[in-house]
């Protein structure tokens, strides 16, 4: 096998090859994790919408398969307090589809869709030690961090802006997720709301890589060899990569939102807000050309969601993705269609060939 030189996320989690399989809460399942591990990449397990439950569950089935390194992830947002005028003004956007569809537009609906990281779930990292514990948009707070630290977790989180970036390492994480504006599903913006100043990943790495000294994984609309070639050069030392692992078999994911990727181009996608109240990236539908992209009026994370899961079900029973949350990066198109462990090497191998290729060039 090809290596890598620069060794430090490879040491750091004990992986063999500087690729990492971006936990997609809702899309990931323990065979693609248990997947890219074997490869010798890190699979992440996303917890968002697990139970603690079904998170115990789910790390004992991956246990049972590998004893590889692996990262599970949380969400570290703060669940928001009641909001009724915010959710009045949301139901009342949302009362015209309600009514196409038939449904009660007043009818009661319940649950928030998201759940952060707790002292519940930190029981469950403290009983089952995984390597790598990574956390999105932010840190929680600190006792709790401190306890994931104290079992010997490495801990990383996504910054989408240099201040965020320098605000993790002043913060402890051991290493920091470098999120450019291509990439798909939520941002990890937690200093900053604008998404009119985010980051592409050219800009975003390198700038990243100058103001922290603990090593850099990129990630964003990098989905074959030339994109994690480049990624390396501009000095990450390992790359987190989601959409293309939407296209293995291991994804599990509803047949409309694998359509929407199969068609999707390089201008498919925008940052939208309206299906969970924080930006994320996704292919563009019906909802978002109508009330968004970005609406002023949802309400606060996680809870937009709610509201939607009628209409939603409803237009999918009609093979509508018009509600449907369709995540997705800028880089859909790249992606090639690999079982999650094939994947995971070609990933590699591919980058390692684009290398060794443009060395040859300048010896020529
Ligand atoms: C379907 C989907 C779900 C995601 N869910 C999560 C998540 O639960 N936790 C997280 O930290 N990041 C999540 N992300 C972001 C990814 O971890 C990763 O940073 C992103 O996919 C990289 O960009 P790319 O999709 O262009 O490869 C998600 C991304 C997608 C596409």
């Amino acid at each position: 096998m090809t290596a890598w030189h620069d060794r430090r996320i490879l040491d750091l989690f004990g992986i063999e090859i500087p690729i990492i399989q971006a936990p997609m809460a809702g899309a990931t399942t323990v065979e693609m994790v248990v997947a890219a591990s074997k490869a010798g990449g890190l699979g992440s397990l996303p917890s968002a919408q697990y139970s603690v439950q079904q998170l115990r569950d789910a790390l004992q089935r991956i246990t049972e398969e590998t004893t590889a390194p692996i990262n599970v992830n949380f969400f570290s947002h703060v669940t928001p307090g009641d909001d009724p005028v915010s959710q009045m003004r949301w139901r009342s956007l949302l009362a015209p589809y309600y009514v196409e569809y038939g449904l009660d537009p007043a009818a009661p609906f319940s649950g928030a869709g998201r759940a952060p990281f707790d002292i519940a779930f930190c029981e469950v990292v403290e009983e089952f030690r995984p390597r790598v514990v990574s956390f999105h948009f932010g840190l929680p707070d600190r006792r709790l961090v401190d306890r994931v630290k104290a079992i010997g977790a490495k801990v990383l989180s996504s910054a989408t802006t240099v201040e965020e970036a320098v605000w993790l390492e002043a913060n402890g994480v051991d290493a920091v997720i470098a999120m450019g504006f291509e990439a798909g599903g939520h941002r990890g913006n937690f200093l900053t709301q604008d998404m009119a100043t985010q980051v592409g990943t050219m800009a975003l790495v390198p700038q990243v890589v100058d103001a922290v000294t603990v090593p850099v994984i990129a990630a964003g609309g990098i989905a074959d060899g030339r994109g994690v070639a480049a990624a390396l050069m501009l000095g990450a030392s390992a790359v987190q990569i989601g959409t293309a692992y939407l296209f293995s078999p291991e994804a599990r994911i509803p047949a409309l939102h694998a359509a929407a990727l199969a068609s999707a181009g390089d201008a498919s996608t925008a940052i939208t807000n309206v299906f969970t109240g924080r930006p994320a990236r996704g292919v563009m539908n019906r909802i978002m050309r109508e009330l968004g992209p970005l609406s002023e009026s949802v309400p606060a994370f996680p809870t937009a969601g709610a509201a939607l899961a009628a209409i939603r079900a409803q237009a999918e029973a009609n093979a509508r993705d018009d509600f449907t949350n369709l995540w997705s990066g800028q880089a859909a198109k790249l992606a090639k269609c690999l079982p999650a462990e094939e994947l995971t090497r070609w990933l590699f191998d591919d980058a390692m060939a684009v290398l060794d290729a443009s060395s040859m060039a300048r010896r020529s």
